[in-house]
C-alpha cells in the first residue's frame, strides 16, 4: 500500500519544570499514533521538544540561581530522557534555543511583516507569566487574597511597554470561513464549538513582542524587542521540517502537518493564533488540531503549583511501562478530563491485561507447547465458530483505524478487547483440554485458530504496548518483518508445523501490597 507521509507533533514543553505524567500523556498519545501509522506503512515524522524562551523560563532560571542557557540545557535533557522512560519513538526533538529555530522564527516574522500584518504600537494591559498570555480586564476575577487572576487561575501583572502587534482582528472572517470549510480542523467537536464561538465573539490585535526582558528571539531589525514566546514556540513545527527553506525535502513531504496534538488549555493558541499567523505569512495551515483533556489527580489538574504531580518514572517502576501506556489511553476517554488512581490502574492491569489477554495467550500457548510438539498446530477444516473468531480478529483493524484516526484511542482499544473477549468465550466453548482425549485433530484446529487470533492481537497492540506485543509475537515465531498491518490481511497466516519457543507469561498480575485504608 503506497500511503501518504504523516507529520504529527506534540506541544513543546516549557522547561521551567521536570516532566510529570500530564506531559507524558500528550506525547504518549502521539507515540501511539506514530507507531500505528508506521505499521500502516506510512512514512511518519513525529516531533516533540522543549519551549525554552520567555519570562516564565527566565524566572525559573533565576530562581534556580542559573543563567537561562545552563538552566534550559539541564531541564530540556529531562524531557529528552522521557523518551527512553516511556519508549517514545519520536523522529526529532527540537529545542527553541537551537540556531535552526532562531532562523525559522525570524523568517516567519519577516514574512508576516512583509505582508503588512505587523505594526508598532504600545501595550498596556494584563499579562500572565504562568500562561504566557495576555488577558482583557473583563476576563479577570480575584482570588482569596484579592489578587487579580486569569480564568486559568494564574496570577496576572500589569504590563506597559512598546510592542509590535499582529493584526489578528482582520483574521476573524478568514478564520471562520476556514473552520467552516475544514470541519475536521479541530477535534473533538466540543472544542471546535468553543473555538468558533470565541472567534465569533471578536478578535483583538495581538501583542507579539516584549521589551522588558531579554530571554527570547530578537525581532528582526529591532533587537530591543524579543518575539512573543507563543509566536516563537508555534513556529517550531515549521523549523523541524526545514523552514524557511521551503524547498527542503522534509518541508515538501511533511508540511502542512497532519496533526498537532495539544492539551485543551492551549487550543486557542493552536486553533486561532497559529492558523492566522500562517495565513498572514502566506503558508499552508495544518490539517488538524486535537485537544485532549486533563489528567486529574486528587480532583484537580496535575500541576507543580498544586503539589499533586505524579512522575512518569515512579508509575513505570511501580506498574511497568506497557501497563502504564495501556492504562492511560484506555482508562480515560481521550478528549475528556479523567481521574487516574492506583485502584483503577490495578483493576485494568489485573482484569484487562492479566486475566483477559494474558490468560488467553498463556493457556493457549501452554496447551500448544504440551500437546502439539511445541510447533504451530496443523488445522483441519474450519467450523462456523472458527471462521467467526478469525474474521472478527481480521476485521477489527478497520474499526481500530477509524477510531485512532479520530483520536478515540479508548474506543479502538475497546474494539480490540472485544476480540479478546470473543476468544476467551471461544476457548471455554470449545474446551480444547477435553478434545485432547476425544478428538485430537479438532483440538489442533482449535489451538491453531487461537494462535492465529493471538497473532492478530499481538500485531494490533504493538502501538500501545510495544514490548509486550513483541514478546507475544516472538512466542508465535512471527518474523520481525511480518508484523505490520498488512499481515492482518489475506495471504498471511501462521505456518503449520513451524517450531515455537517455550511460552512464558507476558502480562503479570499486580499484587497489591498496599494496605487499604
Ligand atoms: N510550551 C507550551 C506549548 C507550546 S506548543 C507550541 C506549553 N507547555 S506545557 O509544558 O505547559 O504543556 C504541554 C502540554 O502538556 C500541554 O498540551 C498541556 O495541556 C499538557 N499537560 C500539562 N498538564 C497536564 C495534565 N495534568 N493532564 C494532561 N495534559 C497536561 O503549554
Amino acid at each position: 500500500m503506497a500511503s501518504s507521509p504523516y507529520y504529527l507533533t506534540t506541544p513543546i514543553y516549557y522547561v521551567n519544570d521536570r516532566p510529570h505524567i500530564g506531559h507524558a500523556y500528550t506525547t504518549l498519545a502521539c507515540d501511539v499514533l506514530a507507531r500505528f501509522h508506521r505499521l500502516d506503512d506510512r512514512e511518519v515524522h513525529f516531533l516533540t521538544g522543549t519551549d525554552e524562551h520567555g519570562q516564565k523560563v527566565e524566572k525559573s532560571a533565576i530562581l534556580a540561581g542559573k543563567d537561562p542557557q545552563t538552566f534550559t540545557d539541564e531541564v530540556s535533557q529531562n524531557f529528552r530522557n522521557l523518551a527512553g522512560d516511556m519508549n517514545y519513538s519520536n523522529d526529532d526533538f527540537i529545542r527553541t534555543t537551537e540556531e535552526r529555530h532562531n532562523q525559522a522564527a525570524q523568517a516567519i516574522w519577516r514574512a508576516i511583516k512583509d505582508n503588512g500584518h505587523i505594526y508598532l504600537d504600545s501595550y498596556a494591559g494584563w499579562y500572565s507569566v504562568r500562561d504566557e498570555a495576555f488577558y482583557a480586564e473583563s476576563e479577570l476575577t480575584k482570588n482569596e487574597d484579592g489578587q487579580k487572576i486569569a480564568p486559568t487561575g494564574a496570577e496576572v501583572e500589569w504590563v506597559e511597554e512598546p510592542s509590535y502587534f499582529f493584526n489578528l482582528s482582520k483574521w476573524e472572517e478568514p478564520l471562520l470561513e476556514f473552520y467552516e470549510k475544514n470541519p475536521d480542523f479541530i477535534g473533538p467537536e466540543s472544542r471546535r464549538n468553543e473555538v468558533v464561538s470565541f472567534v465569533k465573539g471578536g478578535l483583538k490585535d495581538l501583542s507579539i513582542s516584549r521589551t522588558s526582558f531579554k530571554w527570547g528571539i530578537p525581532v528582526p531589525d529591532d533587537p530591543d524587542h524579543i518575539m512573543y514566546v507563543w509566536l516563537d514556540a508555534l513556529t517550531n513545527y515549521l523549523t523541524a521540517v526545514g523552514y524557511p527553506d521551503t524547498k527542503n525535502p522534509d518541508y515538501l513531504k511533511f508540511w502542512p502537518a497532519d496533526l498537532h496534538m495539544v492539551g485543551k488549555d492551549i487550543v486557542r493558541f493552536h486553533a486561532v493564533y497559529w492558523p492566522a499567523f500562517l495565513m498572514a505569512a502566506g503558508l499552508p495551515t495544518p490539517k488538524r488540531i486535537y485537544a485532549h483533556g486533563w489528567l486529574l489527580n486528587k480532583g484537580e489538574k496535575m500541576s507543580k503549583s498544586l503539589g499533586n504531580v505524579l512522575l512518569p518514572e515512579d508509575l513505570v517502576s511501580k506498574y511497568g511501562l506497557d501497563p502504564v501506556r495501556y492504562y492511560l489511553l484506555r482508562e480515560v476517554p481521550f478528549g475528556n478530563d479523567g481521574y487516574i488512581s492506583h485502584k483503577t490502574m490495578v483493576s485494568r492491569i489485573n482484569s484487562d491485561l492479566a486475566n483477559d489477554i494474558g490468560n488467553l495467550a498463556q493457556r493457549s500457548l501452554s496447551m500448544i507447547a504440551k500437546n502439539c510438539d511445541g510447533a504451530v498446530p496443523t488445522p483441519g477444516a474450519f467450523t462456523e465458530s472458527d471462521e467467526a473468531l478469525l474474521s472478527s480478529a481480521r476485521n477489527v483493524i478497520d474499526t481500530a483505524r477509524n477510531e485512532f484516526n479520530r483520536q478515540a484511542f479508548h474506543r479502538g482499544l475497546e474494539a480490540i478487547w472485544a476480540v479478546v473477549g470473543d476468544s476467551n468465550r471461544y476457548v471455554d466453548a470449545q474446551a480444547p483440554w477435553e478434545l485432547r482425549k476425544t478428538d485430537p485433530d479438532r483440538m489442533a484446529t482449535v489451538l491453531y485458530v487461537l494462535a492465529e487470533t493471538i497473532r492478530h492481537l499481538g500485531i494490533l497492540i504493538q502501538p500501545i504496548m510495544p514490548d509486550a506485543a513483541a514478546q507475544l509475537l516472538n512466542q508465535l515465531s512471527v518474523g520481525v518483518d511480518a508484523r505490520t498491518f498488512i499481515h492482518l490481511g489475506p495471504g498471511h497466516a501462521l505456518t503449520a508445523g513451524a517450531p515455537l519457543p517455550k511460552p512464558a507469561p507476558v502480562f503479570p498480575r499486580y499484587i497489591d501490597e498496599e494496605v487499604p485504608i
